[in-house]
Order: structure tokens, then C-alpha cells, then sequence
């Protein structure tokens, strides 16, 4: 098929295109490269062995969209393109509601104008808020707590509006759970711009000097050890959740949303021991009180996308781990100029 990403240089898209190209996917990227580097896809290539195009192009920008539908002809997106800071969307909700919500309109519109059917959508787990119980199932209410999971709740509810009154269109929305780890190769991760918000790149930029300590956001949660506990998902499984989607998106039509995670918890704790067998130093800490929002536990049911979708995450707590630390080891500073790879 052949698939166009929005926001495909990032993270978790970068680790997707190499899941579609081994599948034998024809693919495009389109990104602005503002939380990203033209230096991943450069190593996406090299990984894969493969070319591909990629067009610099704002996802607001209709008349370059349209430039991109009309010249690669997608029959599907995925639209990773987004702002992502929790922290961030509350100071900025303009910025958000801009890029989240104004984007996903101008994609839309695009996909209607050139034909193209089919959409697969990074959500969040944070549209579930609080949880009421768990795991979290897609039935589970809906209450997104902050500016971030309303833009990604109001981008559901906007897909899915499309959807239902485009005949013959298919969406699929997946709401990731907590996206960690990296490809085998460590040649490709995640690479924070900032000061890193999630658990897992804080702890390898510790790992690798670059913090002096983690510091653990309260310890008097109702949990095994008294800190957060989360549903950590391997990013290659994420990935390969997204060439599931797109066979399933295929053969449906309508719009379908599915949890993607393990069903499996880890504790602030336990990921940080677990870190520190990766990186064999044991890795220092203190522990402040609660950050604000946070909430005790998240954990997926993870059934419906097993059943449907005919996906499983395969990968444990070791390989996240080990290949987030291969990664950071690898380039202690991310994709900067001073860890580029040689042409
Ligand atoms: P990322 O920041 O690494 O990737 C997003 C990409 O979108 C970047 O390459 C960025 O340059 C691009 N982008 C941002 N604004 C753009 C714009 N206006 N026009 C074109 N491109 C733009 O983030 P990621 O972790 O890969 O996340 C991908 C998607 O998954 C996002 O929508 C995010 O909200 C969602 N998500 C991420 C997580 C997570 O913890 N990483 C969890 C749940 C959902
Ligand atoms: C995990 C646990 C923290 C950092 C966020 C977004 C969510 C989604 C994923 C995009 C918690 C604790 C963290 C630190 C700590 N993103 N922690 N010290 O909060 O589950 O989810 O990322 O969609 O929308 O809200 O992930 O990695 O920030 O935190 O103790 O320096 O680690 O308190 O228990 P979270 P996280």
C-alpha cells in the first residue's frame, strides 16, 4: 500500500516506517521537522535499505498537503504529526489546538478532496483521565484531563465525524499507552528536544551523564512500592500495531479504536532497576512530592487489539531497556551533529 506519515520522522514514526517498508509498503513522509531531524530518516534509509520521500512541509499547510496527496497518491495515512508536551499544551493551548486540532482539519480536507479513505490515528491513553478502573478497556469514559488529551479527544471525535459522513472511508485510532525503548540497532530513538518530560528518556539521560539524579515524582501512591505505575509499551511493537491497523483498516470500514499496550505494569522502581541492569550502574535518585495531574496507575486491557487487530506486544521490560540504552549510549546527544553518521 501505499502510506504517507505525517510527523513520520519523529519517534515513534521513524521506528514505523521501517515496520512498513519490511512489509513492502511504498511510503512518504511529510514533517516540518520541528520536534526532529532529517538525520533519522537518513538512518531509516540506511537501516532499510531503502528510499523513500520525504516533503518539509507544515501539516497546516493545505496547499503543500495537497502538492504531496496529489503527487505520491496515498491510499492511507498516518497521522503521528503533533505537539505532544502535557506540560507545554497548558501554557500554549493555542499552539495545540492549532497544530493538533487545525492540522487534522487540513489533512482531512486533503485526504476528501484527493480520495484518500483511509486514516490511522495516534491517540493517547490520556483521553481515558482518571482512570475509573483497570485495565482500561476502549470502553472505559472518556474524560481527558488537559489541554494535550482534549486535542487528541477532539481529533477522535473529528475523525470519526469524517468518517461517518464519508462513506467508504476506514479509521482506525490508536491510543498508546507509555511508547519506550528503541530499534535493536540503536541508531534510531527517541530524541527529546528539552528538558525530557517521560520517565524513560530522564532516566538515559542520567544513565549517560547528562542529569545528575532522576527524581521520582512521589512515593505514596497506592501501588506495589508507592510510585506511578504505567503500561510501558516496547516502540517496535507500537510500530508494528500500525501495519496491523493498516491491513485491518483495509478490510473495515467506519472507525475502530483500540488500546495498544502490554496488559503488563512497571512501577517508577522497577523501571529504574531495570535501567540500571541495562546500563550496569546503579542509577541515582531522590524522591519530591507528586507532579501535578499524575495519577497512581495506568495498565491497558490490550484484548481488543489482540483479537481484531491479530497484534501482540512481544517485547518485555529487559528489551526496553537495553535498547533505550543502546540508543543513548550510541548518541549520548540525540541526533545532533556531533553523533551524525557518516554518508
Ligand atoms: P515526535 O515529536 O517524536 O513526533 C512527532 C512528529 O511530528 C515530529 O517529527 C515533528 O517534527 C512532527 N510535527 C510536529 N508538528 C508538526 C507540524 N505542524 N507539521 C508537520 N509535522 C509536525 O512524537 P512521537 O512520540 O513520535 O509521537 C507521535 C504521535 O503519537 C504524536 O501525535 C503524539 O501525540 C502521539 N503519542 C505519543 C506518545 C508518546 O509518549 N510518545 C503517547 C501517545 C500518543
Ligand atoms: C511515567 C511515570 C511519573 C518523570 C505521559 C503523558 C501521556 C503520554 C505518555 C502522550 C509517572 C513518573 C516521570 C520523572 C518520575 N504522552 N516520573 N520522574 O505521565 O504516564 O504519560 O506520557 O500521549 O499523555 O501524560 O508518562 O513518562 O511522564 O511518567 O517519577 O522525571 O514516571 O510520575 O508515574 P505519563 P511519564
Amino acid at each position: 500500500m501505499r502510506v504517507l506519515l505525517t510527523g513520520g520522522a519523529g519517534y515513534i514514526g521513524t521506528h514505523t516506517i521501517l515496520e512498513l517498508l519490511a512489509e513492502g509498503h511504498e511510503i512518504c513522509v511529510l514533517d516540518n521537522y520541528s520536534n526532529s531531524s532529517p538525520e533519522a530518516l537518513k538512518r531509516v534509509r540506511s537501516l532499510s535499505n531503502q528510499d523513500f520521500k520525504a516533503v518539509e512541509a507544515d501539516i497546516r499547510d493545505r496547499a503543500a498537503l495537497l502538492t504531496a496527496f496529489e503527487n505520491f497518491r496515498p491510499e492511507a495515512v498516518i497521522h503521528f504529526a503533533g505537539l505532544k508536551a502535557v506540560g507545554e499544551a497548558e501554557k500554549y493551548p493555542l499552539t495545540y489546538y492549532d497544530t493538533n486540532i487545525s492540522g487534522t482539519l487540513v489533512l482531512l480536507d486533503v485526504m476528501t478532496q484527493t480520495n484518500c479513505s483511509r486514516i490511522i490515528f495516534s491517540s493517547s491513553a490520556t483521553v481515558y483521565g482518571e482512570p475509573d478502573y483497570l485495565p482500561i478497556d476502549e470502553t472505559h469514559p472518556l474524560k481527558a484531563s488537559n489541554v494535550y488529551g482534549r486535542t487528541k479527544l477532539m481529533a477522535e471525535q473529528i475523525i470519526s465525524d469524517w468518517s461517518h459522513s464519508n462513506p467508504g472511508t476506514s479509521c482506525v485510532l490508536l491510543r498508546y499507552f507509555n511508547p519506550v525503548g528503541s530499534h535493536e540497532s540503536g541508531r534510531i530513538g527517541e530524541d527529546p528536544k528539552d528538558t525530557p518530560n517521560n520517565l524513560m528518556p530522564y532516566i538515559s539521560q542520567v544513565a549517560v551523564g547528562r542529569r545528575s539524579h532522576l527524581e521520582i515524582f512521589g512515593s505514596d501512591y497506592e501501588t506495589r512500592d508507592g510510585t506511578g505505575e504505567r503500561d510501558y509499551i516496547h516502540v517496535v511493537d507500537l510500530a508494528r500495531a500500525h501495519v496491523a491497523a493498516l491491513g485491518y483498516a483495509a478490510m473495515h470500514g467506519g472507525t475502530d479504536v483500540f488500546n495498544i499496550g502490554t496488559g503488563r505494569g512497571s512501577t517508577v522502581i522497577e523501571m529504574l532497576a531495570a535501567f540500571s541492569k541495562a546500563c550496569g550502574t546503579e542509577l541515582p535518585f531522590k524522591v519530591v512530592p507528586r507532579r501535578a495531574g499524575d495519577i497512581a496507575a495506568c495498565l491497558a486491557d490490550p484484548s481488543k487489539a489482540n483479537r481484531l487487530l491479530g497484534w501482540k506486544a512481544k517485547h518485555d521490560m529487559n528489551d526496553m531497556t537495553k535498547s533505550c540504552w543502546k540508543w543513548q549510549s550510541q548518541n549520548p546527544t540525540g541526533y545532533t551533529k556531533k553523533n551524525q553518521e557518516k554518508e
